[in-house]
């Protein structure tokens, strides 16, 4: 059988039309524009609203993906959803999304932190690459600001609620992952982290009154671990592609602070227009960082067919993931329009119906 490589054929994104500036935020936290802009580059976040779940905005990334990349909901032989703020523990909010967006197909979550997609892309490439699978989406989605304490001004400026999904594809024409790197330092796992509820600490009113819920983050030793791990994992996913930084045509980075990620810039001594930023705009989306700055990218024209691209994460556990990717060539799309189920909020509830 000939060697088979993944085709990134489609992509889309989806951010809640809510719109929060960090002046906004200094309306009911003791913070400023100022701090958060000097301390992160974040000046606003999309925050979702009551209609707005991960599962659905999961969704709605994955059908502009698929339409983009014209595949219909029986073409898609798997679903991967990454996400640390799922609908529920129970089900895996990826067996949701393949409800809502139609499919027959086998679907998982990854629970990786703000890493979670680049996990779960290098996943999907290893299906791609043994034939297992031909059509894969794979999706990073987070609602986490239903998941921050709105009172602890150390977290609640930083993050962001969106979704990014990408389709891949088989093709025998070389393009797709040339090296990937899955890191993980779970003595760290501390570092970044929501204790209740889980099996170590299940809910009870003791825990909820301490506010154990929320995410909580040793900000410098994450800062610290960032700054550290992006231009050393850089580096060696380089190496493995026997590529020199100048080969590669885009740096998208997770978006977590513009302070880290023009820390690895100069690290790596890379030309600022090559590096994706929009950690302004969006704040941190944890696991929807990284292909909500690659769908952008890609609808912008800054990334191209045949371009190399080199996706760098952080965060959670403490994890670290990076890839060299390469795009391939533009494919003809189906000329059937996709019979997605689409999901509908209405205030009754949630109400399906099909694309026309
Ligand atoms: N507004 C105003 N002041 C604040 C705020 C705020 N929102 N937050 C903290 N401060 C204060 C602190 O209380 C402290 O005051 P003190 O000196 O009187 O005690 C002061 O500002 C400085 O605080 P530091 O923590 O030293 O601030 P620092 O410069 O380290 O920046 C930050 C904090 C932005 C969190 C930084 O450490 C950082 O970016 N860390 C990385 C976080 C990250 O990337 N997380 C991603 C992974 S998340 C995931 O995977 C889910």
């Amino acid at each position: 059988m000939a060697r088979l490589y993944s085709n990134l054929i489609g992509w889309g994104h989806y951010a809640p039309d809510n719109i929060v500036t960090n002046n906004d935020l200094a309306k009911f936290v003791d913070t400023s524009d100022e701090w958060i802009q000097s301390r992160s580059g974040i000046k606003q976040r999309h925050i979702a609203e009551e209609h707005d779940l991960t599962s659905t905005m999961s969704s709605e990334a994955a059908r502009r993906a698929m339409k983009q990349a014209g595949v219909e909901a029986e073409d898609v032989d798997f679903l991967i959803v990454a996400t640390s703020s799922p609908d529920y523990m129970t089900p895996p909010v990826s067996s949701q999304v393949q409800d809502q967006l139609g499919l027959t197909c086998g679907a998982m979550t990854t629970l990786v932190g703000c890493t979670g997609f680049v996990y779960g892309l290098v996943t999907a490439d290893q299906f791609i690459q043994t034939g297992a699978f031909k059509t894969i989406i794979v999706v990073g989605a987070e609602l986490i600001s239903r998941n921050l304490d709105w009172e602890d001004r150390t977290t609640c400026v930083l993050f962001g609620d969106g979704a990014g999904a990408v389709v891949l594809q088989a093709t025998e024409t070389p393009c797709g992952m040339r090296s990937f790197e899955l890191g993980s330092e779970g003595a760290s796992h501390e570092a970044i982290i929501a204790y209740c509820p889980g099996t170590a600490e299940p809910i009870t009113h003791e825990r909820i009154d301490a506010r154990r819920q929320y995410l909580r983050m040793n900000g410098r030793e994450v800062f610290k671990f960032a700054t550290t791990t992006m231009g050393a994992s850089l580096k060696r996913v380089l190496e493995k592609a026997q590529l020199t930084p100048d080969s590669v045509d885009l740096f998208i980075p997770h978006q977590a602070n513009a302070r880290i990620i023009e820390y690895a810039v100069k690290q790596m001594n890379l030309p600022p227009e090559k590096v994706v930023v929009n950690v302004d705009r969006y704040g941190n989306t944890s696991a929807a960082s990284v292909p909500i700055a690659l769908s952008e990218a890609l609808s912008e024209g800054r990334a191209k067919p045949g371009d190399t691209l080199a996706l760098v994460a952080f965060g959670a556990g403490l994890t670290w993931a990076s890839t060299i990717f390469d795009l391939g060539p533009p494919v003809a799309k189906s000329p059937k329009r996709a019979q997605l189920k689409e999901t509908v909020i209405s205030e009754e509830g949630i109400v399906e119906g099909l694309i026309a």
